[in-house]
């Protein structure tokens, strides 16, 4: 028995909160088994849109299908959507086992059924055996892990999750999307998520949709939408990025495409003095002036040569090719 997740497919959604337009006529395609992830600054809509496709808001104009079936006149419940949100919220007074079967019983299904069903559930999330733990005897992490549970336990064809780790710690995040990533594949879902973190983004996703005031102004694959950002927005919002000017208009390069060094005493194009030197762990990071002209580098620690710095003369480089010039 294969089972595969649901495509969905959102046209010219256009909503309104008062006068403010929150969704301007935005479209996509999202197929079926696909991890697709909005990212976005804060207010740019995410949330919305994804009320919006699970059937929590109502909008003005627009469609959101689901394996081609309009869902205008399905209610949520009916959707077969499995929702984590930001703030996780266990219900207090029910153990780990009643909050991620209560979306079973509200369906109606028999109590021995239920039982094993959650069972099945706390065991793909790795939490086999804390059916019976309050949520307060939790951690976060684990909490977070029994939201998914919920969400997984009623067989959904889309899994929509918004900001769902980003309470958690950065080893504990990391653990929950490799798990993430596991599940994906093993249950063939589509996962529809929205993030603010652009490292989250590129790990976990088959397509990164970039939003801004209620728009997509790129999708693509991870590394298009890195390598090839259409406009300066998206070059900066997707990882650190040098735009400089030229005669030829904005020219994007990524930080650790520059190479850098030691030019004491020089003088002219190609010359920066260094104003900031940050410690990355796997490398550092070098923040240096030309003129008008801020020039980031990520470079490896010098083995064996002194450290850059802060007002010292470096002499900075870049393959042509690395420089990426916007439409
Ligand atoms: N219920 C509401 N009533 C009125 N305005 C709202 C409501 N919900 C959201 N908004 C507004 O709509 C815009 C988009 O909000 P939304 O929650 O979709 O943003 P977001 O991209 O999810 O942001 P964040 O990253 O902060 O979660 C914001 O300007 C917000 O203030
Ligand atoms: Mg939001």
């Amino acid at each position: 028995m294969t089972k595969r997740g649901k495509s969905v497919r959102i046209e010219g959604i256009t909503k309104h909160y008062g006068s403010a337009r929150v969704l301007d006529d935005l479209s996509i395609d999202i197929a079926p088994g696909e991890f697709c992830t909005f990212l976005g600054a804060s207010g740019s809509g995410k949330t919305t849109l994804l009320k919006v496709m699970v059937g929590f808001e109502p909008f003005e104009s627009g469609r959101v299908s689901i394996d081609g079936r309009d869902m205008c006149d399905v209610p949520v419940e009916r959707r077969n959507i499995g929702m984590v949100f930001q703030n996780y919220a266990l219900f207090p007074h029910m153990n780990v086992g009643a909050n991620i079967g209560f979306g079973l019983e509200v369906r109606g299904m028999a109590k021995a059924a239920i039982a094993r069903r959650v069972d099945d559930a706390l065991a793909q999330v790795g939490l086999a055996g804390l059916a019976e733990r309050p949520p307060a005897e939790l951690s976060g992490g684990q909490q977070q892990r029994v939201a998914l549970a919920r969400a997984l336990v009623i067989d959904p064809d889309i899994l929509v999750m918004d900001e769902p780790l980003g309470a958690l710690d950065k080893n504990l995040r990391h653990a929950i999307q490799l798990q993430l990533k596991q599940l994906h594949r093993a249950l063939s879902l589509t996962i529809v998520y929205v993030t603010h973190d652009q490292d989250e983004a590129l790990h976990l996703s088959d397509r990164i949709a970039i939003m801004d005031g209620g728009r997509i102004v790129q999708q693509g694959t991870p590394r298009e939408v890195y390598f090839k950002p259409r406009t300066p927005f998206v070059a900066t919002f997707l990882g650190e990025c040098n735009i400089w000017n030229d005669a030829a208009g904005p020219l994007a390069l990524r930080p650790e495409h520059v190479a850098v060094a030691k030019a004491e005493g020089a003088s002219g194009p190609g010359v920066a003095v260094v104003e900031a030197v940050i410690f990355l762990g796997g490398g550092q990071k070098i923040v240096a002036r030309d003129g008008d002209r801020q020039v980031t580098a990520i470079i490896p620690f010098p083995v064996g040569a002194p450290e850059l710095q802060i007002g010292e003369r470096i002499r900075y480089s870049y393959d042509d090719c690395s420089v990426h010039r916007f439409d």
